[in-house]
């Protein structure tokens, strides 16, 4: 049965009550997942990954494309991935520049010898295929670098099951905020972004942790060998919690079930939300 569920990351809710910002976040989820629910159904996996996230890219209150966090030299870099069941390729940029929409460059790779760039290549390659130059800083993300790097880890994901099964993870990112420049974040590793035939996952967090972990391909691992969605999520979010690391995911799988899991208890929540024609789910 075909199902969508997209994350726009992991926050603390205090600082979300603080800023006012519940119904945006929600506003933007709902919208998103129902237009991708649309795409998915007319077009496929892939297809709706690509259009969900490209949205969420678009949407300044997350922390991917337009809005990015700044790393420690005040630019942007962003990473994004992507892979699907069918063409298991896994493509994607790692700290592209000045582009709008760097999910569209990761997708763009899959049908290169090469799948995956780093840096001014990467920006490069792009300039290439036509991506017109795009400067993602607003207004806001300038006050929030002058505020001592606020924290928040919003990057933005998405998982897909189409009507013919297949599945597709895809995840965009502006990183930490504050890094040292060049820094890799998960996004774009097999880390963070992972799907084969039984199941999907799209992290958000602390990249080093995810990575660490070899947190989204091993739950497709385990699923894939056997465990349940639920099992698996649940096992890698316990390893995560025994060396106090700090991540989020979402989890799709071919039966249509969806997870959402963190390794923080209390006071942090993904924001999230899940769509699959009838049924609607969100948080906030
Ligand atoms: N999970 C995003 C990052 O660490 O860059």
């Amino acid at each position: 049965m075909p199902n969508l569920i997209i994350h726009g990351g992991l926050f603390n809710l205090d600082a979300i009550q603080k800023r006012h910002i519940e119904e945006r976040f929600h506003e933007a989820l709902v919208a998103t997942v129902k237009q991708g629910f649309d795409v998915l159904q007319s077009v496929g996996a892939r297809a709706c990954v690509l259009h969900t996230i490209r949205m969420l890219e678009d949407e300044p209150i997350f922390n991917a494309g337009t809005g990015s966090k700044m790393q420690l030299d005040k630019k942007i870099r962003m990473s994004a991935a992507l892979i699907d069941s069918q063409t298991n390729c896994f493509s994607g940029v790692i700290n592209i520049q000045r582009v709008k929409n760097p999910i569209e460059i990761a997708n763009l790779l899959s049908r290169e010898k090469h799948h995956i760039l780093a840096d001014e290549p990467a920006t490069a390659y792009a300039r290439q295929q036509g991506i017109m130059e795009y400067d993602p800083t607003v207004s806001e993300q300038q006050t929030w670098y002058e505020q001592n790097c606020l924290q928040k880890f919003s990057t933005v994901g998405a998982v897909a099951l189409d009507q013919n099964n297949i599945i597709c993870a895809g995840t965009s990112t502006g990183g930490i905020g504050c890094e040292l420049p060049g820094r890799v974040s998960d996004s774009a590793t097999v880390a963070g972004t992972y799907a084969a035939s039984k199941a999907g996952i799209s992290c958000t967090g602390i990249g080093e942790h995810i990575i660490n972990q070899a947190v989204a391909a091993k739950i497709v691992t385990r699923v894939q060998d056997g465990m349940t969605l639920q099992q698996a999520v649940n096992k890698t979010i316990d390893e995560g919690r025994e060396h106090q690391y700090y991540f989020g995911l979402i989890g799709l799988d071919v039966e249509g079930n969806t997870v959402v899991g963190k390794t923080l208890r209390e006071d942090f929540a993904i924001i999230y939300a899940s769509y699959d024609g009838e049924k609607l789910a969100a948080f906030p």
